[in-house]
């Protein structure tokens, strides 16, 4: 079967379900397509810190109602190492915060918007690749739950289909991008218990990194640095406790039975090109960020408030300069976020092999950060999210 549209999106995750959002509200029609069903999109777990920027997005569009009343704002976080405890106070530093709200609960509110909106959404479809990027229509090329061929032609297709994308080929060909793999990943788990703290704990212990997150007053999610190959049935619910336990030394955690185990692996990744002709890649698909500083989702928002903007311009005025500019003005924000990625995963992990040269250097680090002013005030502008390129057209609309 075939299909016209104005523009195809491939994925409905946070950038796919976004971007329809954000171009309804411009006039501009959409089909979304994902494989997977609703309900594996509306309860995988992932991270759980929105940005700023990421709240304002989505409560001043009108994507999702629940964040302000659902979601906790938090104003900071706690760094231990050396046996101390510090604050980074975002509020008093920078004057924003961020909110805890966990991805499944944004991509819920999307997926009610959309189709409340009457979107065209469909699961179970599979894309299978993307053709004539470079012509003025380009086509997905995809399956349906009964293995029917589906096409879907339009003016611009949007792979925002994730770290496995497979409209990425269609963009960047043989090339890739830049890679780099870290030598650590998480144990996570999610646990029955109230929270152990107001706000997030990022651990520096000599034996590794711990983070003590949240996801609600009864769910915690708590991660320890451990080596990618951990089975996850490697170690009893007692002897995860003793672990978590011993790398936030000097605080009481919260204990309770244990709901959920995942390894998380660490990958940091930049394709080297954004767009083809009128094939462009948005969010997981186009970069990876290791997850200290949660910001794969915030980024793949970023992305896409600046695409809908360059889009909006595109389709509506016939105005390329902005969809050129497109690759050039995300890369910018895109290369900072995985800087900020990068520098918390080395600043607070352990290598494997450390010296004590390496371990009193990073003591060093940590401390340049929070006995300064300036240090807690850069940590705290990136962590809450610079601000967003292409907002104030769609607040404004
Ligand atoms: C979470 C994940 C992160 O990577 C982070 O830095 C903070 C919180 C989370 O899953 O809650």
């Amino acid at each position: 079967m075939s299909t016209c549209t104005r523009v195809a999106i491939i994925g409905a995750g946070p950038a796919g379900l976004l971007l329809s959002h954000l171009l309804d509200r411009q006039g501009i029609e959409s089909i979304v397509i994902d494989s997977r069903g609703r309900e594996e999109i509306e309860t995988t777990i992932r991270a759980g810190i929105l940005e700023q920027g990421t709240v304002e997005v989505l409560t001043d569009t009108g994507a999702s109602h629940r964040v302000r009343s659902a979601g906790q704002m938090h104003e900071g976080i706690e760094l231990r190492f050396d046996g101390e405890s510090h604050r980074i106070d975002f509020t008093a530093t920078v004057g924003r915060a961020v909110w805890l709200y966990p991805q499944h609960e944004v991509l819920k509110d999307l997926v009610a918007a959309r189709l409340a909106a009457g979107q065209d959404l469909r699961f179970h479809v599979t894309a299978e690749r993307v053709e004539d990027a470079e012509t003025d229509r380009p086509k997905v090329i995809a399956t349906d739950f009964d293995g029917n061929r589906v096409i879907i032609e339009a003016e611009i297709v949007v792979g925002a289909d994730g770290s496995r994308s497979v409209a990425r080929e269609a963009v960047t060909g043989t090339y890739g991008g830049y890679f780099r793999e870290y030598p650590f990943a998480w144990f996570g788990i999610l646990c029955e218990a109230p929270p152990s703290a107001e706000e997030l704990i990022y651990s520096n212990t000599p034996d590794g990194f711990a983070l003590i997150s949240q996801r609600s007053p009864e769910v915690q999610r708590m991660y320890f640095q451990c080596d990618p190959d951990t089975d996850t049935e490697a170690y009893s619910d007692a002897q995860l406790w003793d672990i978590l336990r011993s790398r936030v030394p000097g605080r009481t955690l919260k204990e309770g039975p244990i709901s959920k185990r995942d390894v998380l692996r660490f990958r940091s990744f930049v394709a080297h090109e954004m767009r083809r002709g009128r094939v462009v890649i948005v969010g997981d698909a186009a970069h990876t960020v290791p997850p200290t500083g949660a910001k794969g989702m915030n980024l793949a928002v970023a992305d896409v408030v600046l695409l809908s903007e360059a889009l909006g311009a595109f389709l509506l005025q016939a105005d390329e300069s902005l969809f050129n500019a497109f690759p050039e003005t995300a890369r910018k924000r895109i290369w900072k976020a995985q800087h900020f990625s990068w520098w918390m995963t080395n600043m607070l992990h352990v290598q494997p092999g450390a010296d004590d040269f390496d371990r009193m250097r990073q003591i060093g680090e940590l401390r340049t950060v929070v006995e300064s002013e300036s240090g807690r005030a850069y940590l705290a502008e990136a962590y809450t999210g610079w601000p967003l390129n292409g907002m104030e057209h769609n607040v404004r609309q």
